[in-house]
């Protein structure tokens, strides 16, 4: 059983609203139905995850190319694909309450009246029949609404990778097995969202369609698996919380033959972060009967042609940014003061280094400068001379800054700085002149070497 931890969905949401790193979207209007938007060390922290991943699939592959298609994409994408028809969720109204549910998920659901109960347990609820409710955003182009043509906000960012499978494979020059891969947003009509921003409307995916021949899916299948899992231990998750969970057969997408998601043990419970699919030859030859085209690889060197399968990783950017901040948040204490402290990883910290005078008088804010000037060429630094140093440091705690670089009396004296730790609290001193290499060694001890 894994440790439990200190992070509570609470204390979560709060953090992330004091230090302004997500909050709730038209807040001056009263918010709209969970939407969030990013502020500073939030979007730091989103690019960092996003940066991530763009390193693991493309700087340490040589087989997967970036894409970046468009979200209004033509009609026909979404027939072919089967959302129209099947992209869809069983929805319930309550007559009594007016509050929509999502008919399977009625137990995990509080009722609009008595919220103690779930929906449709109380005398009061008078709940609909279930029907099936399409989750696609509907939307119109052209200036006349009643004569222009309907099309659809992505559901998902895999389509335009399809779409354009001919066109990579001819100005990439790959043949199977390779990758696209594409970071975006998609939207989604969700009719029970929550949980902060583990399930919004609007949301950032990392896909990646893998294209192999047919009888080698089974073991790209494989390794993705263990790909993606062992992405997230990389980047600091406790392994102890991370686990594969293979879907039952009535789980599967109509496109899918196999698939995992990557649960985290959330403070809501084990949940999917991350789905791998082998999604077979379903979408390239749905859009080529659609379309007319051809998608298949033709082999110049044996004249053989295929359509190939797809292993596909689907991950969530806010549902990662939510796991790295749950399990990086701890609470200790330092001389019987409470302490909130984010221990993220450095490659995802938004902040890698605080520039902190101890005293703004005596030189010292102005030695701390150049100090800071010199760092921030090299790294995200971060300058503060405002308050108590105490107070200071417990701020650059709660953003998860790995180091705090404090100039004092003495560095006016020999040019060295301390060098505080956030996770060890440990402080030493270092030479200005090698502070910026000191730093970068133990921000990234692999590239160091
Ligand atoms: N192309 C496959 C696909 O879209 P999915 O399991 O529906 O698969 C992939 O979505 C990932 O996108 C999920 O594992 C989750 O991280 C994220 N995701 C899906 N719906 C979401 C929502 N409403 N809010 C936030 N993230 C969502």
């Amino acid at each position: 059983m894994p440790e439990p931890t200190l992070a509570t969905m609470d204390k979560i949401v709060s953090l992330c609203k004091r230090r302004g790193f997500i909050f709730p979207a038209s807040e001056i209007y009263g918010g709209i139905a969970n939407t969030y938007d990013y502020g500073h060390y939030g979007v730091l922290l989103k690019n960092n995850v996003i940066g991530e991943w763009w390193k693991a699939m493309i700087q340490e592959r040589d087989d997967v190319v970036a894409l970046d298609s468009a979200i209004i994409q033509h009609p026909r994408t979404w027939e072919a694909s089967g959302h129209l028809a099947g992209f869809t969720d069983p929805l319930v109204d309550c007559r009594t309450c007016k509050l929509r549910f999502r008919a399977d998920h009625l137990g995990e659901l509080q009722c609009g009246r008595k919220p103690s109960k779930h929906p449709g347990e109380d005398p009061v609820c008078d709940l609909t029949e279930s029907r099936e409710f399409n989750l696609m955003f509907e939307t119109t182009i052209g200036p006349v609404k009643e004569a222009g043509a309907t099309v659809y906000l992505r559901p998902e960012t895999a389509q335009g990778i399809f779409l354009d499978f001919k066109q990579v494979l001819q100005f990439a020059r790959r043949k199977p097995p390779f990758g696209i891969a594409q970071v975006g947003k998609s939207f989604r009509n969700e009719i029970t969202p929550g949980n902060f921003i583990f399930r919004t409307l609007e949301f950032e995916q990392m896909e990646m369609e893998y294209f192999v021949p047919p009888d080698e899916a089974p073991r790209w299948y494989e390794h993705w698996l263990h790909e993606r899992l062992e992405w997230y231990v990389r980047l600091g998750i406790d392994r102890e919380r991370l686990r594969l969970r293979p879907h039952e057969q009535d789980e599967l997408s109509h496109y899918s033959s196999a698939t995992s998601d990557v649960e985290y043990l959330f403070p809501i419970g084990w949940s999917e972060l991350e789905g791998i699919a082998n999604r077979g030859d379903f979408d390239l030859g749905q859009h080529a009967a659609h379309s007319g085209e051809r998608l298949e690889f033709n082999d110049p060197q044996n004249g053989v042609r295929y359509v190939p399968h797809v292993i596909e990783p689907a991950a969530g950017v806010g549902r990662s940014v939510l796991a790295f901040l749950c399990d990086a948040y701890d609470e200790d204490e330092i001389g019987g003061e409470k302490r909130t402290v984010l221990r993220l990883h450095p490659a995802l910290a938004p902040v890698k280094v605080a520039v902190l005078p101890l005293l703004r008088k005596d030189g010292q804010p102005e030695l701390a400068r150049e100090v800071y000037e010199g760092l921030r060429r090299r790294m995200k630094a971060e300058y503060d001379d405002g308050g108590a140093i105490g107070r200071r440091y417990r701020r650059q705690d709660e953003i998860g800054t790995p180091f705090a670089v404090t100039i004092d009396h003495q560095s006016l004296e020999d040019r060295t700085v301390t060098v505080r730790d956030r996770d060890s609290l440990q402080q030493e001193r270092v030479a200005i002149d090698a502070l910026a290499g000191h730093l970068q060694a133990r921000l990234d001890p692999d590239a160091a070497c």
